[in-house]
């Protein structure tokens, strides 16, 4: 398709208005770079209590009041308002149903950490809102863009409850799955809640896991296109590796329709010449200033400040995916070399108990903020000299590349996403930004710490490491493009999934 495709993002969360996770991020600055190249791109997403209201200024839409939504047995009552993505002319629109959506967290209880037991409820209604929102609206997208399993129903109504109703037949859907570990899997019964009418019962078994109905299945099953936030992490899905989290066989059946597109980072939010979290700016031609922002870091950590001194941070959820197991296998040995740690995330109590046990005994040498603070992590990516990134799975990860960005140098598992935006520095050649082992084990992230550790002492070679990453291009622009010929190609009439369950 030609010209400007109208392109809806249906997301559970969008920063800066309600965010959990990365998606946040993509969801927020991606649809900011579409729109930038001539796109017309809205967003659409839940209203939280958290959501902030008045700083964005959320507005009432008359004609979006009250529109009756179809759950279960129930007609339920739905809001919609509107705002713009900040600094941009990006409309939002957020679903407001309060009894629904205004709690604290966005998929869990914040204090038990328990996932809210309404969640299927929750998200049935949300999809449908989307779908009842478009038609009250008169807005006929070319492409509604959903996300992860919070929004991978959409796909399974247009194919279903509103498969005959013309004002979606120009409409194709694409799914992007940040994470195949999340599926949402709820109790069978869920299904009366969806109000599919006719006889899709065989299609809905299909869907299917153990008497519990997966989300994220309806979608890989309905959409248009499926994508991955990365190369590496499409292909290692595919491959025998286990990270297909039991989708084995539904993801070889829609292959031909699944890809990898890798994240970028938005530069506007990442930009070590002028981040107003920073007390200065900085760039490749002055990386001496650099000291400067460590000593900022190490005087807001409570730490000593010595410039010759390794300071590797942590800033990541912690948790066994993010490799947190590996990291305390191997805080002993790297604890035993001259460095600091500086670590910002929260996570499982056992993590959390460790680095508490740890601070204890090496109290001038780690910084530990065991809550996630954006602000913070601005300064803790400038301020450190290396980042770890062991992560035993990550489907792209945006960290590695803001702190490549503010030149501190990644050491990461070679995996998903970090294996297509981290190359391995070679002192012969010169190349590479970053330090790469393959194996989960803590003995091969103790050697590559150690490899690191011991470039960060020859200055010259490591401000050569900092100046290779800070010129990775990690803006939007390009994913962006891969995006725009996704959605054309989605909108080509021979792709369309036309009947359920991946026929064509
Ligand atoms: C998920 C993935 C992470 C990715 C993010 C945004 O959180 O775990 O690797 O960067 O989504 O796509």
């Amino acid at each position: 398709m030609k010209g400007k495709m109208k392109i809806l993002f249906v997301s559970s969360e969008v920063a800066p208005f309600a965010k959990a996770g990365e998606l946040a991020d993509v969801a927020s600055s991606l649809p900011k770079m579409l729109k930038e190249t001539g796109q017309d791109v809205r967003v659409i997403t839940p209203q939280y209590r958290s959501t902030n209201e008045r700083k964005y200024v959320l507005r009432d839409v008359i004609r979006l009041q009250n529109i009756p939504v179809p759950l279960g047995k129930e007609t339920v009552p739905v809001h919609v308002k509107s705002a713009f993505l900040p600094g941009s002319k990006v409309q939002a629109y957020f679903i407001d149903y309060r009894p629904f959506f205004f709690r604290e967290g966005l998929y869990s209880d914040l204090k038990t950490r328990r996932e809210y037991k309404d969640n299927a409820r929750r998200f049935i209604l949300f999809n449908r809102a989307v779908l009842e929102t478009l038609i009250k609206l008169q807005w006929q997208p070319d492409v509604i863009h959903c996300h992860n399993w919070q929004s991978a129903l959409i796909p399974l109504f247009l194919k279903t409850a509103y498969r005959n109703d013309p004002f979606f037949s120009k409409t194709n859907t694409l799914l992007t799955v940040h994470h195949f570990a999340s599926q949402g899997h709820f109790p069978f019964q869920c299904v009366e809640d969806l109000n599919i009418e006719g006889d899709f019962s065989p299609q809905i078994r299909e869907m299917e896991r153990e008497n519990r109905f997966s989300f994220l299945a309806a979608g890989l099953a309905c959409s248009d296109a499926i994508n991955t936030v990365s190369e590496t992490y499409a292909r290692e899905v595919l491959g025998l590796s286990g990270l297909d989290h039991g989708l084995h066989h539904l993801l070889h059946s829609r292959k031909q329709d699944f890809s990898g597109i890798t994240n970028g980072i938005d530069l506007t939010q990442w930009n070590p010449a002028g981040d107003p979290f920073l007390p200065l700016s900085y760039g490749p031609q002055d990386l001496d200033k650099k000291s400067e922002l460590k000593k900022a870091l190490s005087l807001n950590q409570g730490l000593p400040f010595n410039p010759e001194t390794p300071l590797l941070a942590l800033v990541s959820p912690l948790t066994d995916q993010k490799g947190l197991q590996l990291v305390c296998d191997a805080a002993d040995a790297l604890l035993r070399q001259d460095c600091q740690w500086v670590i910002l995330g929260a996570g499982e109590d056992r993590y959390h108990k460790f680095f508490l046990s740890a601070k204890r005994k090496h109290k001038k040498r780690i910084g530990l903020n065991l809550k996630h603070e954006e602000s913070l992590a601005h300064l803790v990516l400038a301020g450190s000299d290396i980042l770890l990134m062991p992560s035993l799975e990550e489907p792209c990860g945006l960290t590695q590349m803001q702190a490549m960005r503010y030149g501190t140098i990644p050491v990461v598992r070679k995996t998903g996403g970090l294996a297509d935006t981290v190359s391995p520095f070679n002192p012969k050649s010169g190349r590479g930004n970053g330090f790469v082992f393959q194996k989960a084990e803590a003995r091969d992230l103790i050697a590559s710490v150690r490899a690191a550790i011991a470039l960060f002492q020859q200055k010259a070679v490591w401000q050569k490491i900092m100046r290779n990453a800070m010129a990775v291009d990690f803006s939007w622009e390009s994913p962006a493009k891969k995006y725009v010929q996704l959605y054309s190609k989605c909108t080509a009439k021979k792709n369309r999934v036309k009947d359920f369950y991946g026929s064509h």
